[in-house]
This record gives structure tokens, sequence and C-alpha cells, in this order.
């Protein structure tokens, strides 16, 4: 991949993941976020965070699919990047405007309720993932660690697709799409881990 054109992908996937808070922030001044813009911006902005997050997940099955997409791994930190930017201002939407900056009752529900309970637990799981998304992180936990630590990526997913599930009123088939797409990108790691530890073994006898 020649640089002009992997520069014009990531300036393309800035555009396709800011368009949604611009989206918000046109909305919210033209006053056209809808009935109750309070859940419109919570919605969207939790519903933006799981998207992008497991859309990072695709690139390491998509990398060991084919070598020749390797290029894809410049672009897993943005989308990390962007679901945890999109994860705090859901969390902050909801701490100020659903709680009106009430931390008793975000207390109160962080202990009763079970979604957001899942919730946190995905937020909580993110904020190491965002402090140690920097190359000098990298260099300084090493690589081993360094991958150690972002297999919590995996775990904040799956406490978001529950927290999704949670969310939803009962027959409501919304979280299905993400929830397909994540176990399906689950399953495929060791499946594609086989695929190239044979790949290389099969290299090495010929
Ligand atoms: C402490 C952390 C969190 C709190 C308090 C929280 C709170 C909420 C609330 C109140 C709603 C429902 C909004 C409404 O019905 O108006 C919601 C929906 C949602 N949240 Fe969260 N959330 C948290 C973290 C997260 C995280 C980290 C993610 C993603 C990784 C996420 C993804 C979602 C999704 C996908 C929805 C449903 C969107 C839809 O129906 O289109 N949330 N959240």
């Amino acid at each position: 991949m020649n640089r002009t054109t992997l520069i014009t992908l990531k300036t393309l996937t800035w555009i396709a993941c800011i368009s949604p808070f611009v989206m918000l922030v046109y909305e919210a001044v033209t006053n056209t976020l809808g009935p109750d813009p309070t859940s419109t911006i919570t919605l969207t902005t939790g519903y933006n965070a799981l998207l992008m997050l497991v859309l990072s997940l695709a690139i390491t099955p998509l990398r060991l699919l084919s070598p020749r997409l390797s290029w894809l791994i410049k672009f897993r930190r943005l989308l990390g990047l962007f679901a945890f930017f999109y994860a705090s201002l859901h969390l902050a939407t909801y701490i100020g405007l659903y709680m009106n900056f009430d931390l008793s009752v975000f207390k109160t529900d962080i202990t009763k309720r079970r979604f957001i309970i899942a919730g946190f637990a995905a937020y909580t799981l993110l904020v190491p993932l965002a402090a140690t998304s920097t190359t000098w992180a990298i260099r300084k936990l090493g690589g081993k660690r360094w991958n150690r630590l972002h297999k919590l990526v995996y775990f904040a997913a799956i406490c978001g697709i529950i927290h999704y599930w949670w969310q939803v009123k009962p027959g409501v088939k919304s979280p299905m799409n993400l929830t397909i797409t994540l176990c399906v990108l689950l399953l495929s790691r060791p499946v594609l881990a086989y695929i190239q530890k044979v790949r290389a073994r099969r290299a090495v006898a010929v």
C-alpha cells in the first residue's frame, strides 16, 4: 500500500468515525435531536462506541487471513480510540443529563441496575486500554505485556454486548447484528491462528 492511499483511507476512516458526533452537534444546535434529546445522545454514543469496538476487533482476524492485509493494523488504534471517545461521551451524558451530576443516584444505579453494571464494567475495561494506546506506553510495557493487557478488549466488547441486550425492551432484537459479528470474530481467532501455524510449519518443511 502506498503512502497516498494510506493517507486517503485514514482520512476517510476519520470522517466516518467523527460523523456521528458531528451529526449530534448539528442536531443539538438546530434543535432536531427529537422528543427525548438525552436519550438520542445516549443511544447514539453508546451504539457507536460498541460498533467501533467490534470493528477494531475485526482487524487482527483480517490480518491473519491474508498477509497482504497487514497494513490494517494502522487502523486498529484509531477505531479503539474512537470507541473510547464515544464511550466517554456516553458516560458523560448519563452522569450529566440523566443523573444531573447527582453521583448518589449513579451509585445506586451501579449497584442495582444490571445493565448499568455491565456498561460500567465495559467502560472500566476500556480505560487502561486507552491509557496505554501510545507508542511510548507500548515501549514502556514491552510487546508481550502490552498484548496481554490488550486482550481485555474482548471482555470489554462482551460486557458492552451484554449491556446492550439488558438495556433493550424484551423482544427487541437490535443487538443481534453486533452480537453475531462479535461471536464470528471471537471464534475466528483460534481457527485463523491454527491455519497460520499450519502454514508456518509447511513453509519450514519446504
Ligand atoms: C458506566 C458506563 C455506562 C452507563 C452508565 C451507560 C448507560 C446507558 C444507558 C442509560 C443507556 C440507555 C439510554 C436510553 O435508553 O435512553 C445505554 C444504552 C447503550 N449503551 Fe451504555 N452505558 C455505559 C457504558 C457503555 C459502554 C462502555 C458501551 C459500549 C462499549 C455502551 C453501549 C451502549 C449501547 C450499545 C446502548 C444501546 C444503544 C441503542 O439502543 O441503540 N454503554 N447505556
